[in-house]
């Protein structure tokens, strides 16, 4: 991955101890989408098994709130355990985990992990003195609203921030693609620029348009993507990543976006008291602030003012 040397080297030296069977560096991976924190998490964690072989591994995907039981079923299948889901309980899969960091060198990477409901699954993390553990989110201040136990249980977690990429970082990505990944179709860089300057440092929202106009222009049989195919191509990749952000929020979330979508502009306060009668157990309005910051991330909110007269509002 381009654009990455220090971040992966980082990440590979903090794994590295548990080859020697020494407690690793637990580390949380943070910044907005499309800056390759999965991407280099996955890539760094492969390299290190073909490398050694006897080294375990799961990911799971904050997506869709979890359940511990859920969280520790599916580590123990990427660890190639499969256990039958009916009749098994969640303790005897923590036990089974146990079992298993106790005897090989293992690395767990929660992705999305602010999406995990059940906060006893970072405390259970954070004890196991010789798991890697590698946190993934948007946000550095995932631990705002938890336990402090489990705040001072990751008190030794390495923060590494994989910032937007710049105009130019993008270019260089997109023109990695065009050389391994276009077969027919070639494109101007003036082209690339033009995606590259209008994809605010998401490498998903760039790739994915390129892929797009890529394709258009391989079913009209064109040799090469024109200006126009590009533009109209960049809205599209857009507008998916957008529908793939609105179907991934939390319930929260979704009701949150809900009273946005009704009302229009709406100051917090306002926000929180319709949010607070519509559900069912509402967070905290800290955690409304959060959830907004979030969605702002996403590309799906406008947050416009200062903290004393902040309005909230949908993104067009
Ligand atoms: N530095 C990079 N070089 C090549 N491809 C990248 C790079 N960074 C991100 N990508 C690609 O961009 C897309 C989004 O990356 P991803 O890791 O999913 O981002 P994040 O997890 O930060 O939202 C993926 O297809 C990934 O392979
Ligand atoms: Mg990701």
């Amino acid at each position: 991955m381009l654009h990455r040397g220090n971040e992966r080297q980082v990440i590979a030296d903090n794994l590295r101890p548990i080859l020697e069977g020494f407690p690793p560096i637990d580390m949380l991976i943070y910044g907005p989408p499309g800056t390759g924190k999965s991407a280099m998490a996955q890539y760094v964690v492969e390299e290190l098994k073909k490398h050694s072989p006897q080294v375990l591994s799961g990911t799971v995907d904050g997506f869709g709130q979890p359940s511990r039981f859920e969280v520790y079923y599916k580590l123990l299948r990427d660890m190639n355990e499969f256990v039958m889901r009916d009749g098994t309980s969640t303790e005897k899969l923590v036990d089974m985990f146990e079992e298993k960091a106790r005897k090989q060198p293992m690395v767990v990477v929660l992705d999305e992990v602010d999406q995990i409901k059940d906060e006893k699954v970072l405390f259970d993390m954070s004890r196991y003195q010789k798991v890697a553990v590698i946190l993934i989110a948007n946000r550095r201040d995932i631990f705002a609203s938890l336990d402090d136990r489990i705040r001072s249980s990751f008190s030794g977690i390495e923060e590494i921030r994989f910032k937007a990429y710049d105009e130019k970082e993008l270019v260089d990505i997109l023109e990695d693609r065009v050389k391994y990944g276009l077969r027919n179709n070639s494109v101007r860089s003036r082209e690339l620029q033009k995606i590259a300057s209008h994809a605010s440092g998401d490498a998903r929202i760039a790739i994915n348009s390129l892929k797009l106009a890529a394709q258009k222009a391989e079913t009209k049989g064109l040799k090469e993507i024109p200006g126009e195919l590009i533009e109209e191509s960049f809205s599209t990749a857009v507008e998916q990543n957008k529908s793939v952000s609105l179907q991934k929020l939390n319930d929260q979330q979704k009701a949150l976006y809900k009273v946005l979508k009704e009302r229009g502009e709406v100051r917090p306060g306002e926000l929180y008291e319709v949010y607070e009668s519509q559900v069912d157990s509402p967070r905290s309005k800290r955690s409304m602030r959060r959830y907004m910051k979030d969605m702002h991330d996403k590309g799906l909110v406008d947050i416009r003012g200062s903290t004393q007269d902040r309005i909230y509002s949908l993104q067009d």
